[in-house]
């Protein structure tokens, strides 16, 4: 119990000064605006407790698998993937869909976001709206389902996947063009399978500490 109050605090103060950090993004009036009223109704929302309960009632245990990018990581991930303009990227398990939002607001890619929890693909969707954002679409699925098409990039942030789910989206992947990016995090995807190449590895922090991330293509 201790150490989960803990754990909790350190992932507040984290977040905290995150934001304190972030400060250069909130310049923009829009994002502000959408980053003030986004994080004002998840203060009655924890998104650490919405994962949680959906985990439990799927797979009646306790699964802990929520986390988010920071917004300077997925900054310093967009400079490595130097993308044109009009990019398709996927985000495969979107969360709160904050890093999908602030992917268009300040890089004005096309985003496809998916994640399996509705209540958070509800509230992005009401923010689409809200903010008239164009070139975002949230997509309340299973991305084991999804059939992946048209796009530049994906990024994974799926530390919590087992083998086989990391397989099963490998298989996936491996019909996709290979000039498609795929950035995962904390393992690269030639540790699975050779028909992939890491091009690039960088450190990468979250709340929860620092890892790698992975710059993935298909081998030509
Ligand atoms: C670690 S969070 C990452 C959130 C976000 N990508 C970010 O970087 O801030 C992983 C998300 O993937 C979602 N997820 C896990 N398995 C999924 C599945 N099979 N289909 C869709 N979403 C899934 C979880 O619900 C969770 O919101």
């Amino acid at each position: 119990m201790v150490k989960k109050i803990l754990l909790s605090f350190k992932v507040k103060i984290y977040c905290f000064i995150q934001w304190l950090k972030e400060w250069k993004f909130y310049l923009n009036p829009k994002f502000l605006l959408f980053d003030l009223s986004f994080s004002f109704i998840y203060l009655f929302l924890n998104p650490y407790r919405i994962s949680r309960k959906f985990l439990e009632k799927k797979f009646d245990q306790k699964i802990y698998d929520y986390g988010e990018t920071p917004l300077l990581e997925m900054e310093k991930i967009v400079k490595i993937l130097n993308l044109k303009k009009n990019a398709t990227i996927l985000e495969l398990g979107s969360g709160r869909g904050k890093t999908s939002f602030w992917l268009n607001f300040f890089c004005k890619y096309n985003i496809i976001a998916i994640e399996q929890i509705p209540i958070f693909v509800n509230i992005s969707n009401f923010f689409i709206k809200l903010f008239k954002v164009k070139k975002l679409k949230f997509l309340c699925l299973d991305m084991f389902e999804y059939e992946i098409k048209d796009i530049d990039v994906i990024y994974l942030y799926g530390t919590t996947l087992s083998d086989d789910k990391i397989q099963l989206l490998i298989n996936k992947f491996k019909k996709l063009p290979s000039y498609v990016k795929i950035i995962t995090i904390s393992y690269a995807l030639d540790e699975y399978d050779k028909s992939f190449v890491c091009l690039k590895s960088f450190d990468i922090s979250f709340a929860w500490g620092k890892t790698k991330a992975y710059l993935n293509m298909k081998r030509g």
